[in-house]
């Protein structure tokens, strides 16, 4: 879809910002290992090493004005004109402007007067450095002296104590300077063996490291003092707020072009002595890393090395199918989003600040279902380290700081969903790879430290914690809330000082959960299915009476008439009833339970998913629940706190859309699914100013019908929404699921797709998958040939050496 903001470039896997003036800012991230930025479509942003709380390297301020100042900026200084290649600090008005975000880049090239400038930001694999490959072209007819100024402003590392304790702050400040590198050393000579440096592959004609000097105590970035005057002040930064400036002459023919790089690196010395002599810092991991960047073509292998690290990762699934957007939405952007989710959790986006939340236990196991078969090693790490947070007793940590690895108590806990979601990532990871060590890989728990319990016991314990926690309807207890973490029924607040992630007491109520019932019935299904692979009758056995149990509160309990309850209150009155007032049908108990296999044999599951139709669904997505609530109740908590149509308060939380997309599919409704699919698929919005996200990647949360502003997107990016939406095209519609055994192949399509084609990464192993549709129907596989040779089924089973598998499969039959 073109807007008047930009458009898709497919071939080369980027989005094309046309101009920089985007309804809000369009976001990318660079860096794939530990060195990661964020990057705005005008160069906003900052750069943090690991956590984006404890290592920031860069400043930024959140919720400025404009929202998105500070970042990687050039000025360009051409006479008397000053003025940047993504417009911004400046605001100059360009006679050309053009940003491409691609796969762990961003390139933005502005133009005035006859100079262009193009700036490509990235972080090669595995460096910790942000390289800014800096062209500038003398298009015009005459020559050229022009003045380049580079900017960036260090962050004292620990962010939240960078944006408020000043007093300490404004004196600590420290630089080195040697050559073209500034080194940022504050900090140093203390507890830190760590600094950052920003530096210049060409030769400079000056530097600046104060802010104070380089913008002036006054003014703001688009009045930059040097840039306006023309000429570095070689200042040192004593305190207050260091920065990194490089001023670079250039004189240019027409015709006649320049390449050179800035870098900003993170060095951590690591065995290499501190200082070289007294008051002096140790240079020699810097140096040595500049000197690999100081050859132009050096950086331009870096980023084929990117590009081709890309290529590889995306080659693990590849689909060509009737439908553009779905296509590049899954070759490219869901499964980049997937990574950036993966890497980054809800940590740092422009809608999370990277001090509030580290790594979500729920959200990062989620975060693998759309994961496992990009990186499966890094897969495997993740749920590991996700386990090592949970407790003895089968709670969990709600998250931990990816720095430290350990959990933090800070944003709440008691969250009743959080452990059976580990069950799920960590079958999703086995399937995908086959690998069962990762069952006994010693983890222990949190609480218990060196007590080195396998990753196996963890799943067991998690099973255990819900079943020792129903209530008296047989279901699952609430705790502080399940996945959707505002509907507090324990919490009761009246007070505004307190939060409501935190408030209330969970011990001893009443208050019980469907949605976790549906999710314990899904997790149950796993385990025993993972116990039968792994010859383990008696405990396959065990989950499947716990599961028969569960169903049987489900349906004599949860089933409203039309739909599922969503929960029982702490009074036990049902939430989410037709009897309720406000908050009559919710959309998550709806899709769990059918996800769980509630209401398969009584018509239940489809009558369910109708009601969400009939009563939730809208041309923008999936409502959260109906009618929204208008008055605050302290019995449901913080859902109620929002106006009406946002957020969980009856917003289209894209989230849990998915979870009804893929229940149509398990019913067979390829329509149906695709239609929803589509829906809240980014890339297939025109309406880019009521939608204003980025048109590439998903946001969180869609304004509902009860809004004053539908169809607004918001929260960007960091979403489970991304590795749902990829289960829900790669496996629910497309029909590619990997089991213990092979892949299973059950697509669930629209009616009028006649073919399509998947190519399949799967345990080293490419599987060239054809799909073909004669007869017009959504599911139900007729006959299965793999490499000519009929099978009989609908599981490919796993290849017997061959690097390459084609497989035929023809729909119209039965074989779900
Ligand atoms: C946010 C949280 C996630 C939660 C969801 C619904 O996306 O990251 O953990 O499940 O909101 O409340
Ligand atoms: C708020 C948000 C919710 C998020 C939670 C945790 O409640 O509405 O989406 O998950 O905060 O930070």
């Amino acid at each position: 879809m073109s807007t008047p903001y930009g458009r898709f470039d497919d071939p080369r896997r980027e989005y094309v910002v046309t101009r920089p003036d985007t309804p809000l800012p369009w976001l990318n991230y660079l860096g794939q290992d530990d060195l990661f930025g964020l990057c705005t479509n005008t160069a906003g942003g900052y750069t943090f090493w690991r956590d984006a709380k404890l290592r920031r390297l860069t400043r930024y301020r959140y919720n400025n004005a404009p929202y998105d100042l500070g970042g990687r900026y050039v000025y360009v200084r051409d006479g008397e004109t000053v003025w940047n290649p993504g417009w911004k600090p400046t605001k100059t008005p360009l006679d050309g402007y053009e940003c491409r975000h691609g796969l762990g880049y961003t390139r933005i090239a502005g133009s005035k007067d006859g100079v262009e400038v193009e700036l490509l930001f990235f972080v090669p694999p595995g460096e910790n450095a942000e390289v800014w490959r800096t062209t500038v072209r003398n298009r015009g007819e005459q020559p050229k002296d022009l003045t380049l100024f580079s900017f960036v402003e260090f962050c004292f590392y620990e962010a939240l104590n960078d944006m408020s304790n000043f007093q300490r702050t404004y004196s600590i400040g420290e630089v080195e300077v040697e050559g073209s590198a500034v080194y940022h050393t504050t900090e140093y000579r203390e507890r830190r063996d760590h600094y950052a440096l920003f530096a210049c592959t060409r030769e400079i004609a000056g530097f600046d490291t104060s802010r104070d000097a380089f913008v002036g105590v006054h003014n703001g970035l688009h009045e930059a003092d040097v840039p306006l005057s023309g000429t570095a002040t070689n200042s040192i930064a004593h305190g207050w707020n260091p920065i990194g400036s490089h001023q670079v002459d250039l004189h240019l023919d027409p015709g006649a072009s320049e390449t050179f790089a800035f870098v900003l690196a993170y060095v951590e010395q690591g065995e290499q002595p501190k200082f070289e002599r007294p008051g002096v810092v140790d240079k020699t991991h810097g140096r040595a890393l500049l000197e690999r960047y100081r050859d132009p073509g050096a950086v331009d292998d870096a980023f084929a090395a990117l590009q081709s690290w890309w290529a590889d990762i995306l080659s693990a699934f590849q689909v060509d199918c009737p439908d553009e957007d779905a296509q590049r939405m899954a070759n490219t952007w869901n499964q980049y989003q997937c990574m950036v989710t993966f890497n980054l959790s809800r940590s740092a986006s422009f809608y999370e600040s990277g001090i509030g939340r580290g790594m979500g236990f729920r959200d990062s196991n989620q975060d693998i279902l759309g994961f496992a078969h990009l990186v499966p090693q890094r897969a495997r790490q993740r749920i590991l380290d996700l386990a090592a947070t949970q407790l003895a007793d089968g709670t969990c940590y709600h998250q931990y700081q990816p720095l430290t690895r350990q959990g933090n108590a800070d944003i709440g806990g008691d969250f009743y969903d959080d452990h059976l979601w580990l069950v799920l990532s960590t079958c999703a990871y086995v399937k995908e790879t086959g690998d069962t060590s990762i069952l006994r890989e010693p983890v222990g728990y949190a609480d218990t430290p060196g007590s080195g319990e396998d990753l196996l016991h963890h799943l067991e314990t998690s099973i255990a914690y819900t079943l020792s926690h129903l209530g008296e309807h047989g279901l699952p207890l609430i705790g502080h809330a399940d996945w959707n973490d505002c509907l507090n029924l324990n919490c009761f607040s009246t007070e505004p000082n307190e939060s409501f992630q935190t408030a209330g007491d969970v011990q001893g109520s009443r208050a019980e959960s469907v949605m976790i019932a549906g999710l314990f019935l899904y997790a149950c299904c796993d385990l025993a299915g993972l116990y039968r692979h792994l010859g383990s009758r008696d405990d396959a056995a065990r989950l499947d009476d716990a599961y028969d149990d569960m169903l049987a509160a489900v349906e004599e309990h949860a089933w409203d008439g039309d739909w599922y309850l969503r929960a029982f209150d702490a009074a036990g009155t049902p939430v989410g009833s037709s009897a309720s007032e406000e908050g009559q049908i919710f959309i998550e108990s709806q899709g769990w339970c059918v996800l769980g296999g509630a209401g398969r044999s009584n018509g239940r599951a489809r009558r369910a998913l109708d009601s969400v139709h009939e009563r939730l669904a809208t041309e923008h997505g999936i409502v959260l629940h109906q009618p929204a609530y208008t008055r605050y109740h302290p019995e449901l908590g913080e859902i109620t706190s929002y106006p009406p149509g946002v957020k969980e308060n009856a917003g289209i939380f894209c989230h849990n859309n998915t979870w009804i997309h893929l229940g149509w599919c398990l019913l067979g409704d390829g329509d149906r699914a695709f239609e929803y699919y589509r829906s809240i698929c980014p890339s297939t919005r025109s309406d880019v100013e009521t939608y204003r996200a980025e048109p590439y990647v998903y946001a969180q949360m869609i304004a509902g019908r009860d809004a004053a502003t539908p169809g607004e997107a918001k929260n960007s990016w960091l979403t489970g929404t991304a590795a749902w939406t990829f289960v829900t095209l790669a496996q629910g519609i497309l029909g590619i699921k990997p089991e213990y055994a092979g892949l299973r192949i059950d697509p669930c399509i629209p009616k009028d797709w006649r073919s399509y084609s998947v190519t399949r990464r799967f345990r080293g192993v490419t599987y060239e998958i054809r799909v073909s549709n004669p007869a017009g129907v959504c599911s139900g596989v007729r006959s299965l040939t793999v490499d000519g040779t009929p099978v009989a089924g609908n599981v490919v089973p796993l290849s017997g050496g061959s690097d390459t598998v084609v497989v035929d499969v023809v729909l119209g039959g039965d074989l779900r």
